[in-house]
Parts: C-alpha cells; structure tokens; sequence
C-alpha cells in the first residue's frame, strides 16, 4: 500500500494506463479488459488490473490536474515499479480544423505550471514522449486505420481564466490542444527512466466554441483506448 493507492504489492501491472477520470478507468476495464479486479478505491480514484489479449494491465484514475497526477506518478514509479504509463485523456483542442472525437498524440506538452517549475526548473527536464511508444502507436493508428494528430499539447494549471484569448499565442504556434496532466507525466518519465506517452480525444474545441457532454467525455473514443492498449 502506498499513501493514496490501496493495491497490495503485486497487484500493478508495470504498465499502466492513468486516467484523470476515474470512472473511465472503470469504463476501460469493463469494455476492454478481461480478469479484472479492483485494487483501489482510496479516494474513489479507482484502479484496476486486468488481461488485454494476453498481456497484464492495470488502469488507474489520478484525478484533474498536475499535483494530483503527480502524486499517482510518484507512488505508481516508487511503490509499484511501473515501467510504462500511457495517460489516455482528453483535450480541449486550440486548431479550428479539429473536431471533437479526432485523437492527438502529444510529442510533447508546454505548460504554465508552477508545482512543474518548483520541482524541475534547474534541472530543465524536456516534457517529451517516449519515442518508441509514440513510433508504436503510430504504427497501430497506420495499420488499423485509426485517425491521429501527432504533436505539442499544453498542460495548464487553470481551466477557467479572465483572459478569453490566451490561447492565441499558443494556436499560431501550432500547439493542437490543452489538458492538465501531461508535462508533469513527461518530465517525471525523464527523470525515473519511465516509458510515458500520452493520447487524447479531443472533447471541446475551445476555438470553435463546441463541446462534448460528460458522459461522453467519461467515455471518450473507444479507438483511443484500444490503441493505448494495443501499445501495452
Ligand atoms: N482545458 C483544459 N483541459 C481540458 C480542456 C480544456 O478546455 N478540455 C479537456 N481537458
């Protein structure tokens, strides 16, 4: 047990898939695994661990935002010897052309955080994907014919802000969508040696004003989940 995560040791698979909704961890073990069980509850940030064609997974909610990602990073890496993280999530997408269901593949997310600048400043760590994982992923995306968009996201600290039009810089730069997790997943995978890649589904496009529901943000693209399990 650790101090947020219930699992006795053995229980987490070394790789797993983290989700800041926990429900959808639930959704993606009950559509997408088989030989599932529960081994966290703490918090009702679920985790479960189960079989994808063959192989051992675990799936694990880590709630919105980078201290709290941070916080199931930290405790996956240190107290269960996770190798591998693939975050599937979602992303509010600043390209007019993407549409709500398209998935990003992030390379690599910029961010405004302070708890990423406390901790890792000095030691300027990239927030890079891992890049075999993301060459993986591509190749499934290629073979199964699954739609991606391979490039920078933004991992922000403020979902709401005074400013309407911050995201203008950030657009003309060719950054496709802004989340709350991942810099801090990249820049802890550099720093542990973890294998970390992160995929979303875009569930607003926050240039065109349109949005997906909760319940479809819970479920977000099955594609998704399936390329993220096929990378395992
Ligand atoms: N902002 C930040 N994080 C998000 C958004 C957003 O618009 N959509 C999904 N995750």
């Amino acid at each position: 047990m650790s101090l947020h995560i219930g699992a006795k040791s053995g229980e987490i698979a070394e790789t797993v898939l983290i989700s800041g909704d926990p429900l959808r961890a639930k959704y993606v073990t009950e559509k997408m695994l088989t030989d599932s069980f529960c081994y966290n509850e703490v918090r009702g940030m679920y985790g479960y661990t189960g079989t994808y064609n063959g192989k051992r997974v675990s799936v694990q909610g880590t709630g919105m935002g980078i201290p709290s990602t941070a916080i199931y990073v930290h405790e996956l890496i240190h107290e269960y010897g996770v190798k591998k993280i693939i975050r599937i999530g979602t992303c509010g997408a600043i390209q007019p052309e993407l549409e709500l269901g398209q998935i990003v593949i992030a390379d690599g997310s910029y961010t405004d955080s302070a708890t990423h600048l406390q901790n890792f400043r000095t030691m300027d760590l990239p927030a890079i994907a891992d890049e075999k994982l993301l060459s993986q992923a591509v190749e499934v995306a290629k073979k199964d014919k699954i739609s991606i968009k391979v490039g920078k996201i933004f991992s922000t600290d403020t979902f709401y802000h005074d400013n309407g039009n911050r995201w203008e810089r950030w657009t003309n730069n060719g950054v496709l969508g802004v989340e709350m997790e991942s810099s801090m997943l990249y820049a802890l995978a550099s720093k542990h040696s973890l294998q970390a890649l992160t995929i979303l589904t875009v569930s607003d496009n926050i240039i065109t004003k349109t949005y997906a529901s909760s319940k479809d943000r819970e479920q977000a693209s099955l594609a998704m989940m399936r390329l993220a399990l096929e990378i395992v």
